[in-house]
C-alpha cells in the first residue's frame, strides 16, 4: 500500500517528492539569497518588487517562465522597477538537474535549486 502511494505520488508530482526541489528547500535558499532585498516575507520594498504579488500582477496566474528566466539570468536587463537591477545568481545554477514540466507544458531539465525557489515562490502568492 505504501509503495502504491509512493508511486502515485512520484508519478503525479515528481519534483514535489524530491526534498531538494520542494518549497521547504526553496525557503532556505530564499532566506540565504533573496530575503536581504525582497524581505523575509517576500513583500519587497521601495525599489524591489513584492514577490508575493507576482500572480496578482499577471492576471492571477503565477508567471513561472518569467521567474525562471529571471533567476537563470536569461532575462537579465529586463528591469521592471527603475533604479536597481537584480543581481545574478550563478551558484543557483550549479548542482544536480531534474526534469520538470513547466506551466507551458514544456519539459525542461532545470537546476534543483531553481526548481526549489520556484516552488517556494508559487507557495507564497497572495
Ligand atoms: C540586491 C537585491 C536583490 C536580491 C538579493 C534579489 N533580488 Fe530579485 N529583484 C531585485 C530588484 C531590484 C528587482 C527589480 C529589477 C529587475 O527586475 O531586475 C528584482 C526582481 C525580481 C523578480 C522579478 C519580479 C517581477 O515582478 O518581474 C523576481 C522573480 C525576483 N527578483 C526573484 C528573486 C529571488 C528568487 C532572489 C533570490 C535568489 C532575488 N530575487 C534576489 C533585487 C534583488
Amino acid at each position: 500500500m505504501t509503495r502504491v502511494f509512493a508511486l502515485l505520488c512520484c508519478g503525479a508530482v515528481l519534483a514535489a517528492c524530491n526534498p531538494f526541489t520542494g518549497p521547504q528547500a526553496g525557503r532556505a535558499l530564499y532566506d540565504q539569497n533573496c530575503a536581504s532585498c525582497h524581505g523575509s516575507d517576500g513583500r519587497g520594498g521601495a525599489h524591489v518588487p513584492d514577490l508575493t504579488g507576482l500572480a496578482a500582477r499577471h492576471d492571477g496566474r503565477y508567471p513561472q517562465l518569467l521567474v525562471l528566466n529571471k533567476l537563470d539570468g536569461y532575462a537579465r536587463g529586463d528591469v521592471v522597477y527603475s533604479g536597481v537591477e537584480m543581481p545574478e545568481f550563478g551558484h543557483l545554477l550549479t548542482g544536480r538537474l531534474t526534469r520538470v514540466q513547466t506551466d507551458r507544458g514544456l519539459s525542461r531539465p532545470l537546476p534543483e535549486k531553481l526548481i526549489a525557489l520556484d516552488a517556494y515562490l508559487q507557495r507564497i502568492q497572495r
